[in-house]
């Protein structure tokens, strides 16, 4: 059955830009999530605004930084001298399956309303790939993010890092490969009063291959994770400390991933422990789960179940036997 379905889906591979597998009605191709449904408004980024494209670093950050709604399409490979700040109502959207970010990453700090997609964003030196800082209503989507997981946990950072009060965040068919820390969710114990009350965030139909941890972590929050397919995940992949909650469901794991789920509060040595090499002892978070798991040979450890029973929106869940060729076929660039 599953081989069938495999051989199918591949076969439409060379369709999928055209007619994306949202049309299928396998899947959501368009924003979905906290992204859209929250009270304050769906993320639209520059829709309204005039159309640019660029092709190198100034021209990229005058664009990111004008005031009022704009659409910046990006072409080629640009190495940024230092850290991209998108302002509000943006919206950067690769061109073709070409479009590369290197040298600095991208800031989404202060701000509200932006949307990433169809970019590679790679070997991001001293700091995440992106960081969503005290900002609201972001949609990372179709995106890919890698580096050189050789090189441990702190030689690269975050990739895609969502700290300091940020809320109704979704982040959807990125491909994330080859890098050690994925995404963080509160970066520090010690912000609960900032925090609390905010982080909600949707993780649903990214790729993740050969990582280390923080698939994604999170601290005083909520995430709804769902229909993510792990491969060789190597330590700790959903893991839920300082009250944080998260609802998983209809996510696939394979390969070498160790630990699929956890609200234990103990930061592992192999994460980036900040006091003790021996690990960070923080207190538990919360789990839920939905629709069935496919956890593969990964454990599980639940501490505590919490009240994030349902998804508050609607959303397409894709069946658990498609989860790997749908996520497959559609995640990552040149997909859009
Ligand atoms: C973003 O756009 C909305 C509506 O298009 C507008 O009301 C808002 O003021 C803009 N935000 C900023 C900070 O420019
Ligand atoms: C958070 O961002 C808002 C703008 O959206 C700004 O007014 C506020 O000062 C920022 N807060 C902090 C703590 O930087
Ligand atoms: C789950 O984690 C807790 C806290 O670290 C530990 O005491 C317990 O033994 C673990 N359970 C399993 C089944 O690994």
């Amino acid at each position: 059955m599953r081989l069938n379905l495999v051989t199918i889906l591949s076969a439409l591979a060379p369709l999928a830009a055209a007619s994306p597998l949202g049309s299928l009605g396998l899947a959501s191709w368009d924003v979905e999530g906290f992204a859209k449904d929250n009270p304050i408004g769906a993320t639209t980024g520059g829709k309204g605004g005039s159309t640019v494209t660029v092709d190198n670093a100034a021209d990229l950050q005058a664009a990111a930084a004008v005031d009022g709604p704009k659409i910046i399409r990006v072409k080629g490979e640009i190495t940024l001298p230092a850290r991209l700040k998108i302002s509000p109502n943006k919206s950067i959207i690769g061109v073709g399956s070409s479009a590369h970010i290197t040298g600095k990453g991208l800031d989404v700090v202060d701000s509200t309303n932006v949307i990433i997609r169809n970019l590679k964003i790679s070997f991001i030196e001293d700091n995440d790939c992106i960081t969503i800082r005290n900002s609201t209503r972001v949609w990372v989507d179709h995106n890919e993010f890698t580096s050189d997981i050789t090189k441990g946990p702190d030689f690269y950072d975050g990739q895609v890092d969502i700290i300091r009060g940020s809320d109704w965040v979704t982040v959807s068919w990125n491909y994330f490969h080859d890098h050690w820390k994925s995404s963080l969710i509160g970066n520090d114990p010690s912000f609960r009063d900032i925090d609390s009350n905010h982080l909600h965030v949707t993780y649903h139909h990214n790729y993740w291959r050969n990582m280390g941890t923080r698939g994604p972590a999170g601290r005083f929050g909520h995430q709804h994770i769902y229909n993510n397919l792990y491969v060789d995940f190597l330590y700790q992949a959903i893991h839920s400390r300082s009250d944080n909650q998260v609802l998983v469901e209809g996510n696939v794991f394979r390969g070498k991933t160790r630990e699929a789920l956890s609200s234990y509060g103990l930061v592992i040595p192999d994460d980036s422990p900040n006091t003790c090499t021996c690990g960070d002892e923080e207190l538990d978070g919360y789990a839920n789960l939905g629709a069935r798991n496919d956890w593969g040979k990964a454990t599980v450890n639940i501490t505590q179940v919490g009240t994030f029973k349902k998804a508050p929106y609607k959303f397409k869940l894709t069946p658990l036997l498609l989860v790997e060729p749908v996520v497959k076929l559609g995640a990552g660039i040149g997909k859009i």
